[in-house]
């Protein structure tokens, strides 16, 4: 066994694995994508819907002062989770893309001038790539890259250069393609080092590993829920207070204002200055629920299970298929989140996505939404497989056994 999880009792928490396809067990291989989510979480925004919903910070009858408190209960149960002092410092957005666009936005434009320079690296998703970009133009700023290793880590070897003179450095904590863990203390101390902010793309680290905000010691931390077993709807920008107080609204609106007149507006505080409109009510109930489950579960146990199943599978695809496979990003398993993108010899990702999918193995093919990244490797595309607490040594043997069908089906 791979594991001290009980992973065939998680396994029943999640209502959509208990399913047949083409007479086969249905083994979800896309969490780096979008998890499931455990019927603890549904029935959370269920009983929610049912019970307690009206619209937050608003109405002053009863059934809106319940909801409001479960809203801000979320609010302060998203910032223990990641070990913010602050509540006040978790901001409910739409999704992670919406968080790094709402610092690019806010902050940048506050802060950033011609000359200017945004520091950024291969292994960042377009989320973490195409505002920086767009503020770039706006403010004329210069990007800079900070270039990975063959083996899938950033290479590190020239980043006093790279620092010098930057104003910002956003970079992921972890490759939603390689699964490489990036070393993020180092490059903070980096960054505080050039007098620049880092922002952190922790998409795939928070629902995977024990999250400390504080000892990461990064100004903003972005993430979604719906990765973390949370619902689709919902992200959070983490930031310290005095940054987030000294930062404009970035979208207007109901919800965001102390005061509007004929004139002008006067900004609320954080958080609600960047929470114009509605915000995802029930979706920050269900994000709740599932840091509860998570947290039951426990991080260091979901890690440490992850870390096996990785090596598991990583042993297993490399006899099953030899020289004809090729996984990229680091060898070593505790260097990597559980996220294996494949390369099969002579057979396109999607092509290898569709077999699987005859064999009801669920992956998702193509560049992953990190096109330089795989401009770099060469690839235009690769079949990536990525765990979670729910897979075990049976989805990794269900993964190898499609690879080979798919393998041995294109060399007819
Ligand atoms: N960012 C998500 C992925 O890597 C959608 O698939």
């Amino acid at each position: 066994m791979t594991n001290a999880l009980d992973v065939s009792a998680i396994k029943k928490d999640f209502p959509v694995l208990d399913q047949v396809q083409n007479g086969r067990r249905l083994v979800f291989l896309d969490s780096a994508a979008s998890s499931q989510r455990p019927s603890q979480v549904i029935d959370a925004m269920s009983d929610f819907y049912n019970t307690t919903y009206a619209n937050v910070h608003r109405g002053v009858y009863r059934l809106a002062e319940e909801s409001t408190n479960r809203y801000e209960h979320a609010r302060r149960n998203v910032a223990r989770f990641i070990g913010a002092q602050n509540p006040n410092e978790v901001v409910f957005t739409k999704n992670a893309t919406e968080a790094v666009n709402l610092v690019a936005n806010s902050w940048g434009r506050a802060n950033l001038r011609a000359g200017d320079v945004i520091v950024l690296s291969m292994l960042e998703h377009h989320a973490n790539i195409v505002p920086w970009q767009m503020i770039a133009a706006e403010r004329g700023a210069e990007i800079r890259w900070i270039p990975v290793t063959p083996d899938g880590q950033l290479d590190l070897s020239n980043l006093e250069s790279l620092m010098d003179g930057a104003n910002v450095l956003a970079v992921t904590a972890m490759s939603n393609v390689t699964g490489s863990i990036t070393p993020v203390e180092m490059l903070v101390s980096a960054a505080k080092a050039a007098g620049a902010i880092t922002v952190l793309d922790a998409c795939q680290y928070v629902p995977h590993l024990p999250t400390d905000v504080l000892a990461l010691g990064a100004d903003f931390v972005c993430f979604s829920g719906h990765k973390m077993l949370g619902p689709s709807g919902i992200g959070v920008l983490w930031a310290r207070m005095e940054l987030l107080d000294a930062m404009p609204p970035f979208m207007g609106g109901g919800g965001m204002i102390l005061n509007v007149t004929v004139d002008g507006f006067t900004p609320d505080a954080p958080p609600g200055r960047f929470e114009a409109g509605t915000p995802p009510i029930a979706e920050a109930i269900g994000l709740s629920a599932a840091i509860d489950y998570l947290d039951d579960i426990g991080m260091e146990e979901i890690r440490a299970h992850e870390v096996s199943l990785t090596a598991y599978a990583m042993r297993k695809l490399t006899s099953e298929l030899g020289d004809s496979l090729r996984i990229l990003g680091p060898s070593e398993p505790a260097q990597r989140g559980g996220v294996l993108s494949i390369e099969l010899d002579g057979v396109h990702a999607h092509d290898v996505s569709q077999v699987l999918d005859e064999h009801a193995v669920c992956i998702r093919p193509g560049h992953h939404c990190a096109k330089p990244l795989m401009k770099h490797f060469g690839v235009a595309a690769t079949a990536r497989a990525s765990f979670y607490m729910y897979n075990d040594e049976s989805d990794a043997d269900a993964l190898a056994d499609a690879l080979v069908a798919a393998r041995d089906f294109f060399a007819l």
